[in-house]
């Protein structure tokens, strides 16, 4: 039986987040990163931190470098236990790259343009300014996911036409070559899927968001946030009511304060009969910072100790590579790449 073949003893589950911030936000949180320390249970886990696509767009060294410490420190934060979790910096697995490669070569040029998030930003700052590397983003995602062949990819709403992509290349690859990666499924809870911008909850919380009152940044001053959830917009009239068509904000105020709370969302309805708007905000407004003072007290406390950290991410690094390397080699095989022969072979 060939290495992609072989039975896996729990089924795999990888996902990726970018190093583009100094601090995650509740949509990374509540929408991915909550549901990678959950899963760890029951899957392999395999979970990255993308700083190849990180530089996709222009971006400053020293950021980048101290970024994607923090980002590992904020996972461990969150529960991604690195005993249980690989947790590793995606540069350290060459494989990736590699992949990449081939993907972008079994991928349509007007493709990989059609794919919305190209299409936005070049939109925005114009075709001739952004970079060949954000068109074959999706293309180097591909890879991250398909060289660990897992069965889910938990990630939030904004990444389902990258993994509707990942599918059709690994099918077309299966097709053209041999059968050889598995189709990976998209894991989204519908009730954190996408998580809103607070001051405009039409619009995804985002850390490009136009206003930074509209983001709750996890390792904020919880000041700060239980500042931005009571001034939230919310909706004309008063009652505490799920409805995303009429009362968007307080629809994903709701689902912020179910995520958090575990209380579900027309418990919370009851609750808040009869009362304001204001009442719901300030209570909500403790749930979060309940939620962000620990988290960011365990972060700094990571943070402290970069060795640490370091070995977290070598373990990692090491089990990755173990897989993403016989994956490689079945591929490069399968394309017709002559296997290098070591010359004390000869
Ligand atoms: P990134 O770094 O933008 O976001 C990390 C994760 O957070 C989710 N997310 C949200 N979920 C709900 N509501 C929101 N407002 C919200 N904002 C962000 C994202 O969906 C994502 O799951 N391309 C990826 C990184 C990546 C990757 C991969 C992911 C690279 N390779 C392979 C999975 C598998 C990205 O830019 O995520």
């Amino acid at each position: 039986m060939s290495s992609t073949q072989e039975p896996q003893a729990r089924p795999r589950i990888l996902s990726g987040i970018q190093p583009t911030s100094d601090t995650i936000h509740l949509g990374n949180y509540l929408g991915a990163v909550r549901q990678w320390a959950q899963l760890q249970e029951d899957f392999e886990p395999f979970f990255f931190i993308a700083n190849q696509h990180a530089i996709t767009v222009e971006h400053d060294a020293k950021l980048l470098r101290e970024r994607t410490y923090r980002a590992a420190a904020q996972l461990v934060a969150a529960g991604v236990d690195p005993e249980r979790s690989a947790i590793f910096v995606q540069s350290h697995v060459p494989e990736h790259a590699q992949l990449g490669w081939i993907m972008e070569c079994i991928t349509g040029f007007g493709e990989a343009r059609r794919m919305t998030q190209f299409k936005d930003k070049s939109a925005k700052i114009g075709e001739g300014s952004v970079s060949v590397g954000l068109l074959t983003y999706p293309m180097l995602m591909a890879a991250d996911i398909l060289l660990y062949r897992p069965q889910y990819v938990p990630v939030g709403e904004d990444q389902r036409q990258h993994l509707e992509l990942t599918r059709d290349l690994a099918q077309r690859f299966n097709h053209r070559f041999k059968k050889t990666f598995r189709l990976p499924e998209a894991y989204i809870p519908k009730a954190t899927a996408k998580i809103m911008d607070l001051q405009d909850p039409t619009s995804k919380m985002s850390k490009s968001a136009s206003s930074p009152a509209g983001l709750i940044d996890v390792l904020d001053d919880p000041k700060v946030t239980a500042k931005k959830i009571r001034s939230a917009v919310t909706d004309s009239g008063s009652e505490v009511r799920f409805d995303e068509a009429e009362k968007p904000g307080i629809a994903n105020l709701l689902r912020i304060y179910s995520a958090l709370s575990g209380t579900e969302i027309e418990a919370l309805e009851k609750q808040y009969a009869g009362k304001g708007y204001g009442d719901f905000k300030k209570d909500l407004a403790d749930v979060v910072v309940e939620f962000v003072t620990p988290f960011r007290d365990r972060t700094l406390a990571l943070l402290d100790d970069r060795a640490e950290l370091d070995r977290i991410l070598a373990a990692g690094a090491e089990k990755a590579r173990a897989v993403a390397a016989r994956t490689l080699v079945d591929v490069y095989d399968r394309v017709g790449f002559v296997a290098p022969v070591r010359s004390a072979d000869q």
